[in-house]
């Protein structure tokens, strides 16, 4: 039979709930802060990515899937978002009448990593992007849309770390500093961690492996930033404790991607274990003019929705697919007045269904529970002579009986609103 390929999954009727729920309100929440959603290309010139996200990176050297197409081309599948944003903006002048651009994105991407729980091969990313402007009230705004989405979807128990790397000068020489603090280390490091401390040694901080992990875990860390940097990095400290957004001063965050300058941060969650982060992001401050723009700082962030949901399964409620209402009938005769209803209830936005296969009212009734079914309208023989129809509450198992003519209305008025809208 064919399959999936590895580390990749069909995401499942059954499974939806929770995507919906999360793009719906990343949807409804981004733009009360400004943000318009954008979407790009799935596939990208390579060197787009190497010259973004860096040639000594794991994503670029190890799990980017890239392949000639029949023009000659290297073409990749885009492996995060932020840089083909960045070239959608200075492709498209997006700048253009306005200081700042705010977007957002959600879609697939790709990295050919060994799947496990919570990492994929596509996966799919839901993130921000501010571009145009270097305030660092800015930073505290993206932070806080990715902590206050969190809270929204009812995702508990995260740790949001944050850290400064500096402008260039700051990172060269943190680079520095940490390639003299890792010196004596080295030996016991892997085959690639030895690699990376000659080519990219902050790199080193991302190692999956538990051995080096555990051979740098006492090495201290300190980042020395210039003074325009540290007035930065405190202002942000500053705004984010003025909206009480608790966070951990973290050194060792330090990204695996080669664009971050200045303010980074992961979030992470106890579920999900420290190795992984549930979302991550900073400033790339020389991004847009590395990709042949003007100097224009920017910041931003993305999920993993696959880790969002993860994160999210303890708390089961979130994730109910949302609940509707079944019309359940005792046979053709009654079809064209529950029909009518069901019409009805459509057009006002309330989700409902039919049973299409003339099964008998227990098989009916069994199917509106296994689909997890919240309200159940019944249209039987015996209550119909009296122009009723009954109303069954299948989370509490009470019933009544409802004149014909007001279940619209009753529906609408004691129902709807435990029942979402259609989107
Ligand atoms: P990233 O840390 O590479 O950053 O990925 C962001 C998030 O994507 C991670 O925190 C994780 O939740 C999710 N993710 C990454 N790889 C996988 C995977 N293989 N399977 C499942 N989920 C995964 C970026 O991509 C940056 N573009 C973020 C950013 C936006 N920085 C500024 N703006």
């Amino acid at each position: 039979m064919l399959k999936a390929l590895r580390g990749t999954k069909d995401i499942l009727p059954a499974e939806m709930g929770p995507w919906l729920l999360i793009e719906q309100y990343a949807r409804d929440m981004f733009p009360l802060y400004g943000y318009k959603e954008i979407r790009t290309p799935i596939i990208e010139e390579a060197s787009l990515f190497s010259r973004s996200i860096g040639e000594y990176t794991d994503i670029v050297k190890k799990e980017m899937y890239a392949f000639s197409d029949r023009g000659g081309r290297t073409i990749a599948l885009r492996p995060e978002g932020t840089t083909s944003i960045v070239r959608a903006y200075l492709e498209n002048s997006l700048s253009q009448g306005q200081g700042l651009v705010k977007l957002f994105y959600i879609g697939p991407m790709f990295r050919s990593e060994r799947p496990q729980k919570g990492r994929q091969r596509q996966f799919h990313q839901l993130g921000i992007e501010a571009i145009g402007s270097d305030n660092p009230f800015l930073d505290v705004e993206v932070i806080a849309v990715a902590v206050r989405f969190l809270e929204k979807i009812g995702v508990k128990d995260f740790c949001l770390r944050i850290n400064s790397l500096g402008c260039k000068k700051d990172k060269i020489n943190m680079i520095e500093k940490t390639r003299q603090r890792i010196k004596d280390y080295v030996d016991s490091l892997c085959g690639e961690c030895q690699e990376r401390y000659k080519k990219n040694v902050l790199r080193i901080f991302d190692c999956k492996r538990d051995s080096c992990r555990e051979a740098i875990k006492d090495v201290t860390f300190e980042t020395v930033l210039c003074d325009d940097c540290n007035e930065h990095f405190n202002a942000v400290k500053e705004g984010l404790e003025r909206i009480r957004l608790a966070y951990v001063y973290d050194p060792k965050v330090v990204r695996g991607l080669d664009y971050y300058t200045k303010t980074v941060f992961e979030i992470t969650q106890e579920d999900l274990g420290a190795k992984d982060a549930v979302s991550a992001g900073g400033r790339y401050n020389n991004l847009i003019k590395e990709l042949g723009g003007k100097h224009t700082p920017a910041i931003g962030f993305s999920f993993g929705i696959e880790r969002l949901i993860l994160a999210l399964e303890r708390h089961s409620m979130a994730l109910k697919s949302p609940p509707n209402i079944f019309i359940l009938t005792t046979g053709p005769a009654l079809y064209k007045e529950a029909f009518m209803v069901m019409d009805v209830l459509r057009r006002r936005g309330i989700s409902c269904d039919i049973d299409y296969q003339n099964r008998s009212l227990k098989a009916q009734m069994r199917n509106a529970e296994r689909s997890n079914v919240r309200f159940a309208v019944i249209f039987g023989d015996e209550e119909f002579c009296k122009n009723k129809v009954i109303l069954r509450d299948m989370e509490k198992r009470e019933q009544k009986e409802v004149e014909l003519k007001d279940i619209v209305d009753e529906i609408n008025r004691e129902v709807a609103e435990k029942v979402p809208k259609c989107y």
